[in-house]
Formats: C-alpha cells, sequence, structure tokens
C-alpha cells in the first residue's frame, strides 16, 4: 500500500480527469502526494446499454440513477477507510473545516452526481455524505469533484510549501482576508496604503485586522470572525 492521499472519482465522464490536474500545484503532486483514480459508472449499467438511471418514482422530470447501479459501483472499490462524498446541490455546503479534515485523513470517493439525482436508498445503505459546493446547479457533480479535489490537495504536506500552513487564509479564523498590494507604488494614480510601506509591522498587522474584520462584516456577516466585535 502507498501512502499517497487517495482520491477515487465515480463518474459517467471519465475523460473529464485528470482535466486540470495536469497542471500547477496540485498537479506537480499528482503521483507524487496524492493519487487519482477514475471509476467509470458506466461499467456497472444493466443490459446491453449499460443503463444507470431510470424514471423518477412518483413521476417528475429527469432522471435519477439507479441504487443498485452505484451500490455495485461502490462496492467494486472494496472496504477502505475513506469517506465517501456525494457531489450534490442538495448537500451540505462545503467549508474549510472539512476540507481540512478531508485533507488530513486517508483520502476520498467522490460520486459525481448527473440528472435529478441518486436513489436515496444508496446514499442511505452506503452511508454517502452529500457535499454541496454552493448555492447554484452545476450540470453534474464533476466540476465540485475537481473543487473538492483541488481544496484539499492544497493542504496535504509537500504541495504548497509554507503558502498553505494557513493562519492569514480567508476562512482561517473566520475573517476573509485583507486587500493585498504590491509593485509599483503608483497605479493609475492610486498609492498603496501608507502603513504598508512604513516598515511597522505592529501597525501593518493591526491594519490587515482591521480590514479583514471590515470585510467580513460587510460581504459575510455570518462568518464566525464578523460576530460579537
Ligand atoms: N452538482 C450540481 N450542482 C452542485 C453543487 N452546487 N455542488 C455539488 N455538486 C453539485
Amino acid at each position: 500500500m502507498s501512502g499517497l492521499w487517495r482520491a477515487s472519482v465515480i463518474t459517467l465522464y471519465p475523460d473529464m480527469f485528470p482535466g486540470p490536474f495536469t497542471q500547477a500545484l496540485a498537479g506537480r503532486a499528482l503521483g507524487e502526494i496524492w493519487s487519482l483514480e477514475t471509476v467509470r459508472l458506466r461499467d456497472f449499467g444493466l443490459g446491453k446499454h449499460k443503463t444507470v438511471d431510470d424514471t423518477p418514482s412518483g413521476g417528475g422530470v429527469g432522471m435519477v440513477l439507479r441504487a443498485d447501479v452505484v451500490a455495485a459501483c461502490l462496492d467494486s472499490l472494496g472496504v477502505d477507510d475513506r469517506p465517501r462524498l456525494l457531489m450534490s446541490p442538495r448537500g451540505k455546503p462545503l467549508n474549510q473545516a472539512r476540507v481540512r479534515a478531508l485533507s488530513s485523513g486517508p483520502g476520498v470517493i467522490l460520486l459525481c452526481g448527473r440528472f435529478e439525482g441518486v436513489d436515496q436508498r444508496v446514499i442511505d445503505g452506503r452511508n454517502l455524505e452529500e457535499v454541496s459546493i454552493g448555492d447554484y446547479v452545476l450540470s453534474g457533480g464533476e466540476i465540485a469533484a475537481m473543487a473538492v479535489l483541488d481544496a484539499c490537495v492544497r493542504l496535504l504536506p509537500g504541495v504548497m510549501g509554507k503558502d498553505a500552513s494557513g493562519e492569514n487564509e480567508s476562512f482561517e479564523g473566520g475573517l476573509l482576508e485583507h486587500p493585498h498590494y504590491t509593485r509599483p507604488q503608483s497605479f493609475e494614480g492610486v498609492e498603496i496604503p501608507a502603513v504598508l510601506t512604513s516598515g511597522d509591522h505592529a501597525k501593518v498587522e493591526a491594519w490587515r485586522r482591521s480590514e479583514s474584520l471590515a470585510v467580513t462584516k460587510q460581504r459575510r456577516p455570518d462568518l464566525s470572525g464578523a460576530k460579537d466585535r
């Protein structure tokens, strides 16, 4: 057994992967620090047409992924202790705390939904954790799965170096990040805030903290860092 963080993605569109994961830091770490396997849901389809879905019981539009097909596919992966996530707009919203927990575990199994949904009996019977990446509807779970993987992989030791240690990142400490500046000193007549070039580290820290607080209160009053201050 390798010590890599293991991702398995169950999908009807395996050619969407590795997709972005040939590039940049996560791409460089693929095969070294983490592994990515795609599992073809179609291979578990039934009959000549390898059918994976059927019409919704009770009527209505769209199609539902069959419990027996999804279960056979999941069971083919064998038993391990990785969490099994179903990418779905009705899932619990993903946050940085969940990402950190996933990243510090053995890896993930991600099931990409398509169509109207997945039969509830396999969600319950195989203990799938429904996860959403935001309050909008994608055409399928693949891009959501990529978002989950990207967020987890960048936190794996050795992928990003000290940048990802994370204390100053947005959401750590329940706050959004302060604004950033770099050269040139003057851009279209707008100067870098003087405090940032003052060399006074305590003042810089105080300024960043107050900017973080202000932007969080304005944009994300729901975040913990925006409250009671
Ligand atoms: N599939 C479709 N929309 C999604 C979303 N917002 N999050 C996760 N999976 C999805």
